[in-house]
């Protein structure tokens, strides 16, 4: 009870503090930037899983952009020509970076696009009317700068985003940059839709020292907003081609812009991570802001959890494992155990408490995790009772090995990793705290030796990639529609999709099971395959509401506030209904030319999930 009395008081005390400062929350900022480009045509989308579809080149969602990829490309979007949404993304490309003032794992990204609609100049105007007029966000004009492509062999200076920096918003030349590509072009890295952008950059240092130029090496000026015009479908070989429609990608991200508006010295001041801190400062015993050690594994801890949760609560639950996806959910939620520990907090487990505090938080505006609570729990709790047993013992064997040796061998590092859970960057890390050495590749060599790990998934494969939408893996995306009628029917309807991941060589489906499939349904689900096949069914598309699409019986996620508009793909010849399905696309327009479908595998991916493995001969 008085647990409860505490808490209700730092509860109003926080919303009292934040009227007196009149600061602006995290809901009322995503709202009014889906107000403002609402207001502007724009329709609201709904943030798509973290989990990619159909891309076997990355691991999460990165980018706003990312879930838009075919319509970037030229797919029809239902919604239309103007979008707007706020996107959860995981970028895991440097989680031993975070623990400083800026560095997320998980982080939300505000966006606009035009699909061959508006282009450079109604987004810069659209962007500055956003941020600096007073009934928005009303920033100082003076404390913005910016930057454009400085141009090279592949493609021209940006001169008309230039121009209209100039002359239509009247900055000052001086606070306009010509950077190169390295800074002002964006694009997944495998390749598709890319081009120039501008970058918004606004100064956060002393309001009476605004410089009147701007640098990009100074740190003060910290970059809010990216605007990518894409032009051009990066081919292999690099190639650029130009896209047949000019598209606009911008992203913006909630924190830091949060951060920005209410003048915080950092983002884990917002009230993003506002109860998440004092949950963490309660359990420990320790405060924010007062020495940078601690202010490390706070955020650390803040950081991480909110990532693994917000994985294991999406609708693809991935649930820690040691290969891809699982390995990062693993290596985030251990990386927090041991600066945990490091904090001092004894309570065990504690990582629930944390998810309690996040999921109530972002309640209402990410549902999955309301819904997915108990899961969440159960996951953390089982990482966290395997990895705390043997956090302790491990580390005292790194501490032998460092008064021994004063360097980790391959072995023990392989020995730290099989037998103590220390996913290899963490022992990296701990040897670089000490200024230690470890024998990386002695390591890998242990570990190709004992098991299978994919490498990938510590290797940062994952900075960003593109589905390739060649007409191979257009035949396998049709497939996995096919494939996912012909389990419901064979296994039943509790069988839903969890992911896929499709090369132009195969498709590899998880699916919602809980049991080993026997030979005989594999064989059923082939021949119903087969014979959609070779009746040379019809795919035809049609759009419609999400309460249509559930009316209709329609395979999908139906979890959405905003009542959007969907494709519904069905696959079916008269009154023959094979399959019904919600997707972006594209797909074949027949299924006759798919050939001959083969399971070559049917394996468990995770509790209660199972992997198929399949290809068209
Ligand atoms: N795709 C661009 C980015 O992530 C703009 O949204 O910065």
């Amino acid at each position: 009870m008085r647990e409860k009395i505490k808490n209700y008081k730092i509860k109003n005390y926080f919303k009292y503090y934040l009227k007196v400062k009149n600061m602006i929350t995290s809901n009322e900022l995503r709202q009014k930037y889906l107000d403002f480009f609402k207001a502007k045509g724009h329709s609201i989308i709904p943030s798509a899983s973290l989990i990619p579809d159909n891309d076997p080149t990355v691991l999460f969602t990165t980018a706003g952009m990312h879930p838009l990829v075919p319509y970037l490309l030229g797919e029809k979007h239902p919604e239309g020509k103007r979008l707007t949404s706020f996107q959860k993304c995981i970028r895991t490309s440097d989680i031993e970076e975070v623990g400083d003032k800026t560095h997320h794992t998980f982080f939300e990204m505000l966006g606009n696009w035009s699909l061959g609609d508006y282009f450079k100049e109604k987004s810069i105007a659209m962007s500055w009317e956003f941020l600096t007029s007073p009934e928005w966000l009303n920033l100082d004009k003076n404390k913005i700068a910016v930057s454009v492509f400085a141009g090279d062999n592949d493609a021209p200076f940006d001169q008309e985003a230039f121009d209209i920096w100039k002359n239509k918003i009247n900055i000052s030349e001086k606070k306009i940059a010509k950077l190169p590509k390295k800074n002002n072009w964006w694009g997944l890295e495998s390749g598709g839709p890319c081009g120039p952008d501008t970058e918004i950059f606004y100064w956060t240092g002393d309001a009476n020292k605004i410089p009147d130029s701007f640098n990009d090496d100074n740190d003060l000026w910290v970059e809010i907003w990216n605007n990518v015009f894409m032009q051009y479908d990066k081919k292999d070989a690099g190639i650029l081609e130009p896209l047949k429609q000019q598209n606009v990608d911008t992203g913006m991200g909630l924190e830091r812009i949060l951060a920005i508006v209410n003048n915080l010295a950092d983002n884990y001041q917002t009230d993003l991570f506002k109860n998440i801190i004092n949950k963490i400062e309660q359990l420990s015993n320790k405060k924010y802001g007062i020495n940078e050690e601690t202010n490390k594994a706070i955020r650390i801890i803040a950081d991480h959890i909110k990532a693994a949760i917000f994985i294991i609560g999406d609708y693809k639950a991935i649930t820690p494992s040691n290969t891809d996806r699982g390995y990062i959910v693993r290596r985030l939620i251990r990386r927090a155990i041991r600066f945990g520990k490091q904090l001092g907090i004894n309570q065990t487990p504690w990582t629930n408490e944390i998810a309690k505090i996040v999921v109530n938080d972002y309640a209402n505006i990410y549902f999955e995790l309301q819904k997915n609570i108990n899961f969440i729990i159960s996951q953390l709790n089982d990482e966290e009772e395997k990895f705390s047993k043997t956090l302790e013992n491990g580390l005292k064997q790194f501490e032998n090995q460092k008064l021994k040796v004063k360097s980790i061998s391959g072995q023990i590092a392989f020995d730290l990793y099989q037998t103590y859970g220390f996913p290899i960057e963490m022992t990296k890390e701990l040897a670089k705290e000490d200024g230690i050495d470890v024998d990386e590749k002695g390591f890998w060599e242990y570990f190709k030796k004992h098991q299978e790990l994919s490498r990938t998934a510590s290797a940062g494969m994952f900075k960003g990639g593109l589905a390739d939408a060649s007409e191979e893996t257009i035949k396998y995306h049709t497939t996995a529609h096919l494939m996912l009628a012909a389990l419901k029917k064979v296994l039943g309807n509790h069988v839903a999709q969890k992911g896929s991941n499709i090369t132009a060589e195969r498709l590899r489906f998880d699916f919602l099971h809980n049991e080993k499939m026997s030979a005989e349904q594999l064989q059923q689900v082939e021949s119903l395959v087969n014979q959609a096949i070779e009746q040379d069914l019809i795919v035809s598309c049609e759009e419609m509401t999400l309460d249509q699409a559930r009316t209709i019986g329609a395979t999908g996620v139906f979890d959405s506030k905003y009542g959007e508009k969907v494709k519904v793909y069905t696959i079916s010849k008269g009154d023959n209904i094979f399959s019904k399905e919600i997707c972006g696309g594209p797909h074949v327009n027949q299924v006759g030319i798919l050939g001959k479908f083969k399971i070559k595998k049917e394996e468990s991916s995770s509790a209660g999930v199972r992997r198929i493995k399949a290809v068209l001969e």
